[in-house]
């Protein structure tokens, strides 16, 4: 007999670490947009592992990269050369036009690996002073865990009582170019500007239109790099292969919004295996790439054969499936169904293509507090997966293969369940 959801549930809660306030299910399959539960149950997964499984529960064409590739060779280290890393190179430079490639693995370790190259370059080629160098970072913004990235963070449950921080760094306002541009003119020894093109976990904040644009060339006139963060945004989540865009070999030729916005440094991950396997990208051109030398930094796991072979097939699978395309047309239905909630618990909803929130307003039902946690233990019970972010939001980001009507049937419980409080 199988054994019951409290009994992983209290292994995990016994054995792991308590990092995490997970959603009570415990989860045994996924295909495509569905995940199941070990009592059998099925549920729509909107919350894609945070935008990583945008092509689907084990993508049949991804997963088989895997399997071929790891009975054939799975780890060298950089030690040696291995038969499938500079085909994986050339294929995402090319994918995402860039002169060169820096393999990882997790998010936050390329974004250390954005930081890092970005003061390597601050000292060779713009003149500071060792030691000098300062990197902007946005109010509310996610990079990761790390000691360096939380360092850099608003949020005081992922900072605090994690000091002594790393110093060179400053905060600015998000969505505010006026501060990046006085920030800029204030410090020649700023480097580099890290930003998320749309801000994830900070509950999903859209910039206003231009923001990235305007930011990318003060960066340009200041002579500071415009670093993008499209580890959630990126892999055609937000209704285009990129949310910065522009130059990205892009086939979605029903791309609208910002425009023209090239990176000098481009961070991936998640998506980038299809949420298989950690994969992670570092992509910049020559004149930065190449401030770094042999010994200088690296990854025991990055750039392997499993990783390379696995990125290649869930790149291909963006593409051949037209998931940009499909998170653009579909984001626009998302968000037309919510605006059709008459709920005064709906307090606002906005997002771009598949990368979506919706704000509940605190409310009372049947005598008890309701925050946005309690409508995601409703949406469980009706079968569609989401998680809050902060205590208000939910975030709503199904796999990109969704098609029309299984988002209808989505919306369905999604306004079924909001309605349910009236
Ligand atoms: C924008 C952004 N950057 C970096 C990360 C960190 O990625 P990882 O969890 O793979 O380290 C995340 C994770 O959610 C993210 O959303």
């Amino acid at each position: 007999m199988a054994n019951s959801p409290e009994y992983y549930i209290n292994l995990e809660d016994k054995y792991g670490a308590h990092n995490y306030h997970p959603l009570p299910v415990v989860l045994e399959k996924g295909e495509g947009i569905h995940v199941w539960d070990t009592d059998g149950k099925k549920y729509f997964d909107f919350l894609s592992a945070y935008s990583a499984v945008n092509q689907g529960h084990c993508h049949p064409k991804i997963v088989k990269a895997l399997t071929d590739q790891a009975q054939k060779l799975t780890l060298t280290s950089r030690a040696f050369y291995n038969d499938s890393l500079g085909e994986y190179e050339k294929y995402i430079t090319d994918y995402f036009n860039f002169d060169k490639v820096l393999p990882m693995n997790t998010g936050a370790e390329a974004v250390e690996t954005a930081l890092k190259l970005c003061r390597k370059w601050a000292y060779k080629k713009k003149g500071i002073a060792e030691n000098d160098a300062v990197i902007l970072f946005a109010t509310e913004n996610f990079h990761g865990r790390t000691l360096a990235i939380v360092s850099a963070s608003t949020d005081p449950d992922s900072k605090g009582g994690f000091g002594p921080y790393l110093p060179g760094i400053q905060v600015i306002q998000y969505n505010d170019a006026d501060a990046l541009e006085q920030a800029l003119e204030a410090n020649p020894n700023i480097a580099g500007f890290i930003l998320e093109p749309i801000q994830g976990e900070a509950g999903v904040m859209v910039p206003d239109e231009g923001y990235l644009k305007k930011a990318s060339e003060l960066c340009k006139k200041h002579n500071a790099l415009f670093i993008a963060d499209e580890v959630q945004t990126g892999i055609a989540r937000t209704g285009r292969l990129l949310a910065t865009c522009g130059n990205c070999n892009c086939e979605n030729k029903d791309c609208s919004g910002t425009p023209e916005v090239k990176p000098d440094i481009l961070i991936l991950g998640k998506a980038v295996s299809g949420g298989v396997f950690p994969v992670s990208a570092v992509l910049a051109d020559d004149e930065i790439m190449l401030c770094i030398q042999p010994g200088e930094h690296g990854s025991t796991f990055g750039g392997n054969p499993l990783a390379n072979k696995v990125a290649i097939a869930a790149l291909e699978v963006v593409k051949e499936e037209r998931l940009a395309d499909n998170a653009y047309q579909l984001g626009i239905i998302f968000r037309e169904r919510m605006s059709k909630i008459d709920s005064p618990i709906l307090e606002t909803y906005r997002g771009k293509g598949l990368l979506n929130a919706v704000v509940i307003t605190p409310f009372e039902h049947e005598g008890k507090n309701k925050t946005a946690m309690d409508v995601c233990l409703d949406l469980k019970e009706n079968g569609l997966l989401a998680k809050p972010t902060h205590n208000h939001i939910i975030r709503f980001a199904p796999p990109l293969v969704i098609n029309e009507n299984e988002l209808n049937d989505a919306c369905d419980i999604i306004e079924q369940t909001i309605l349910s409080y009236q």
